[in-house]
């Protein structure tokens, strides 16, 4: 009976893949035990107290493994399609898929000599990827979650986030504590560890903001470094993550203060309007308003696959565009830093007649030409393709050149 226990134990242990349970105390700990009882047991006075210490240990046993198992999460896939961890939904595979639920998790990985050979990429929610081919090497997820308060005044609130922390989740969080200072970056998809390397904005507001830490691990040295908000070096949709000529580092929490008597910042064009409808102007009725309005422009991913904006809105010298201005008066600008001009990309792509177009199963967004969208079994080289004819045509028309907010990957 014991040792059909100890077996079960054991195979249930191994097909969950704790290798390392096998290695561990408790185990070692088990088989001793159970020698002992089997030579005690065969002289059946013993029988009582070997039931009950049995059943101890089977509970010993039983918690051990539900608290490895919630601890140890690490997943190991084998040819893993990504149709999911990618929000055009592209229908492509990664060689290897692994995915990690803790600091320790991560350092293991990326120590591992075979891992160090191959090609890697870490990816967030997917929402800002474009798979060009099958990724042929190791493609690493964060399983790293959880929302706690790092320190509190009277005025703030310092979060602690797990990089794999839906965003959106986050700013619904802060929103139903009365915390102030995301609302207006709500229902952007993604997860939080992405979100503070992409420096996301909308709506007159970007995590920069807020930003006070990030976390990371260094993938060739495995030092673990706190980034203050200075040394992430954020720009428009940049930061000192993004860019290749720095180490390579992987997010593991990110570091938001938030403000207990929020200051709204409600003036961005249809936000405004938005809230003139609502009596008070309140976090919920900032995050309501921004949701309805990101509904209205935005395709669902989940419905429409897409990475919202492909382009980033191009800066150009203050010249150029009075240059241009004459010629377009209409167009629209935003200031960008002293003799520059930011140009919304979504302009000059419907001015190239782009908006609302299909090319294939590619599709530029009816409401928003900035989005390119899959229309049902697109690769992702015809977007790319889509994509590069609108680049040259926006060149060839205004002389600015519009490069992609989306990483493409492949
Ligand atoms: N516009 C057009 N035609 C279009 C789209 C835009 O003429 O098809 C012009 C209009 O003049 C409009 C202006 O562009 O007033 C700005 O458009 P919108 O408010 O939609 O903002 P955007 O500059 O196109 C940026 C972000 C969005 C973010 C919105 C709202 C970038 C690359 N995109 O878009 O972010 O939601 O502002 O703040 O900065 C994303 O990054 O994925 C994203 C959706």
């Amino acid at each position: 009976m014991y040792a059909f226990c100890l077996y079960v134990v054991l195979l249930f242990a191994y097909k969950e893949n704790v290798v390392h349970f096998l290695f561990n105390n408790a185990c070692v700990r088990l088989l001793r035990f159970a020698k002992q009882k089997m030579l005690m047991v065969s002289r059946f006075r013993y029988l009582k107290g070997f039931l009950v210490d049995v059943l101890m240990n089977l509970i010993f046993i039983v918690i051990f493994v539900m608290k490895n198992n919630t601890e140890r999460k690490m997943r190991i896939e084998e040819n893993y399609s990504l149709e999911k961890h990618n929000t055009f939904h592209l229908p492509v595979k990664t060689r290897w898929f692994m995915e990690y639920a803790s600091e320790e998790e991560l350092g293991r990985i990326l120590r591992d000599e075979y891992f160090q050979e191959c090609l890697s990429l870490h990816i967030g929610g997917g929402s800002n990827l474009l798979f060009i081919n099958d990724f042929n090497g190791i493609i690493l997820h964060s399983q790293i979650k959880g929302i706690s308060v790092a320190e509190e005044t009277d005025d703030s609130v310092l979060l602690r986030i797990g990089a794999a922390e839906k965003w959106d989740d986050v700013v619904a969080y802060a929103v139903s504590k009365g915390w102030g200072g995301i609302e207006n970056l709500s229902l952007i998809p993604g997860e939080a560890g992405a979100a503070a390397i992409q420096n996301i904005g909308a709506y007159g507001a970007e995590i920069k903001d807020v930003i006070e830490a990030v976390e990371a691990y260094n993938q060739l040295s495995f030092e673990k470094r706190t980034f203050t908000n200075e040394e992430c070096l954020y720009g428009y949709r940049s930061s000192y993550f993004k860019n290749e000529h720095n180490d390579p580092y992987i997010v593991t929490y990110i570091y938001i203060r938030l403000s207990k008597k929020p200051q709204f910042s409600v003036g961005y064009g249809n936000l405004k309007e938005e809230l003139a409808k609502c009596p008070k102007v309140t976090l919920q009725a900032v995050r309501d308003a921004v949701i309805s309005i990101r509904r209205q422009k935005l395709p669902d991913p989940d419905e429409l696959g897409n990475a919202g904006s492909f382009f980033m809105n191009p800066v150009v010298p203050a010249a150029q565009y009075e240059k241009l201005k004459e010629q377009y008066p209409e167009m629209p600008s935003y200031p960008a830093g002293e003799g520059k001009v930011k140009v919304p990309a979504g302009w000059l792509i419907e001015q190239c007649g782009f908006k609302g177009k299909s090319h294939g199963p590619v599709g530029v967004y009816e409401k928003q030409a900035l989005i390119l969208v899959n229309l049902g079994d697109a690769r992702g080289h015809e977007i790319a393709l889509v994509a590069e004819s609108i680049r040259t045509a926006v060149n060839d028309r205004f002389g600015i050149e519009i490069m992609p907010e989306v990483k493409y990957v492949g």
